[in-house]
């Protein structure tokens, strides 16, 4: 079976199936079929499969002109069934949190029922979302089980997370090394042969719980450092200290110091929440990750502390918060992008509405925004809009805004992300 797939993979003939086409799924069939494989796209959004056979990309990273440059390689389709045909069968499916911040892997689950029956001899199956150790061999491998096919000998099984960056203009699929473990040493060779077929560097360790563990090293370490900074920012707020200049200054150290930078709290789809994966499951095992949980406090309070850096800032104006017309700039959770899931942006926006502000916003990449039970609208930005509003928040710092214009218009401004750096006015209050 091994030497047969390897075989296949050598002469790239083999056929990948990639279930769930996201963030991540999309761009993966795309990359895969650049590379000269035909590709199977799953997906039970009936709406998404119309609008990739209709040659319309929904994710921003993949524009719909390069969808189609490959169209012809990719299949995308609702049902499981196509997936018989796959040599290689990537599960992209999303891994939220519950509201009581636990896993919620019924996807990747609803994914393997699906698989279970269709499995076929010298398959391999790679799970890339990202989830906790012990998901691939605890939970996947049993629903594979079912099939009667045994790991290893019938067929192989992976994990490897995926590490994608959406709007990173210099990392891609095929530059950006990819880690991969396999339930046994053969799960492991060949899924580690399939990546290096389109990407420039696999990575492979020594198990399945390794690759889950690299991933959630890697996040939480992000989600660590920038409670870190985020609680610099306050200090440095009561101290009287710049704090952008100080990260900047520490950064010239040539060793042992990695720049981290504060913001109004976590957003995406990874930070704020792979990190209660890992604190979860240790949980189950009687521990308390205690950077995790202190880490997500201080990151999560920054929403109330931006509140009240504003509340401040009208005061100085000698305005109160309740009906003042706050305009937010930039709602998407990062710059240059239309992503709004757990977006810090929407935190604040549903605050301001409890202290009775009126609120607005605009946002080039999102032009409608639900927050509660109330929909909103990007407002454009004119002069007018800005002259209007008591205090203008600049949550997200796109490109394309002209930060010169907003300080000269503004009455008062809250920069969360050094966007008005280098512009001295005692309108702008920094984090
Ligand atoms: N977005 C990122 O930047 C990023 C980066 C690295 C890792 N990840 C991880 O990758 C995984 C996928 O994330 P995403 O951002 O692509 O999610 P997404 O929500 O953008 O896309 C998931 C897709 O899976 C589909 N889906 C859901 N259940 C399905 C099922 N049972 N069968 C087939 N399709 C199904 C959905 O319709 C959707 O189109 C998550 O585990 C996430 O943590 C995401």
């Amino acid at each position: 079976m091994e030497s047969e797939l390897l075989k296949k993979i050598a002469a790239k003939e083999h056929k990948v199936a990639v279930i769930g086409l996201g963030y991540v799924g999309l761009p993966l069939a795309v990359h895969l079929a650049e590379a000269g494989i035909d590709v199977i796209g799953v997906d039970i959004d009936k709406q998404r499969i119309e609008q990739l056979k209709g040659g319309h990309s929904y994710i921003l990273d993949v524009p719909s002109a390069s969808y189609r440059a490959v169209q012809s390689r990719i299949t995308p389709t609702s049902s499981y069934d196509a997936v018989r045909e796959a040599d290689v069968i990537n599960i992209c499916v999303p891994t939220p949190l519950a509201k009581t911040k636990d896993p919620d892997i019924s996807f990747i689950i609803a994914a393997c029922q699906q698989l279970k029956s269709r499995l076929k001899r010298g398959q391999l199956v790679i799970l890339e979302s990202t989830t906790y150790p012990g998901t691939t061999d605890e939970i996947v491998l049993p629903l594979l089980a079912e099939s009667g096919l045994q790991v290893g000998k019938d067929y192989f099984l992976a994990f490897s997370p995926e590490r994608v960056d959406p709007g990173n203009k210099k990392f891609n699929i095929k530059n950006t090394p990819k880690v991969v473990g396999g339930i046994t040493p053969n799960c492991t060779r060949v899924a580690t042969a399939f990546f290096k077929s389109f990407i420039d560097k696999p990575v492979p360790v020594s198990s399945t719980r390794v690759a889950e563990m690299v991933k959630l090293l890697e996040n939480t370490f992000r989600m660590v450092n920038i409670g870190l900074v985020n609680e610099l920012s306050i200090m440095c707020n009561l101290l009287g200290v710049d704090t952008w200049e100080t990260i900047d200054a520490a950064a010239t150290k040539p060793f042992g110091f990695l720049p981290f930078y504060p913001g109004p709290g976590l957003g995406g789809h990874c930070i704020p929440v792979d990190p209660y994966y890992l604190s979860w499951k240790l949980k189950t095992l009687d521990y308390i990750p205690q950077f995790i949980e202190l880490a997500g406090k201080i990151n999560f309070n920054m929403p109330h502390h931006i509140v009240e850096r504003i509340t401040t800032g009208l005061n100085s104006l000698e305005k109160s918060i309740k009906n003042a017309k706050i305009l937010l700039l930039g709602v998407s959770y990062k710059e240059n992008i239309d992503d709004t899931r757990e977006s810090p942006a929407l935190d604040i926006i549903e605050l301001l509405k409890q202290r009775g502000a009126q609120v607005s916003y605009h946002d080039p990449y999102v032009s409608a925004l639900e927050v509660g039970s109330e929909k909103l609208s990007s407002c454009q930005l004119t002069d007018n809009l800005i002259e209007s509003c008591d205090c203008v928040v600049i949550t997200t710092k796109h490109d394309g805004i002209d930060y010169n214009n907003l300080v000269d218009k503004a009455k008062l401004i809250i920069d969360t992300r050094d966007a008005t750096r280098g512009i001295n006015s005692p309108k702008v209050f920094r984090l």
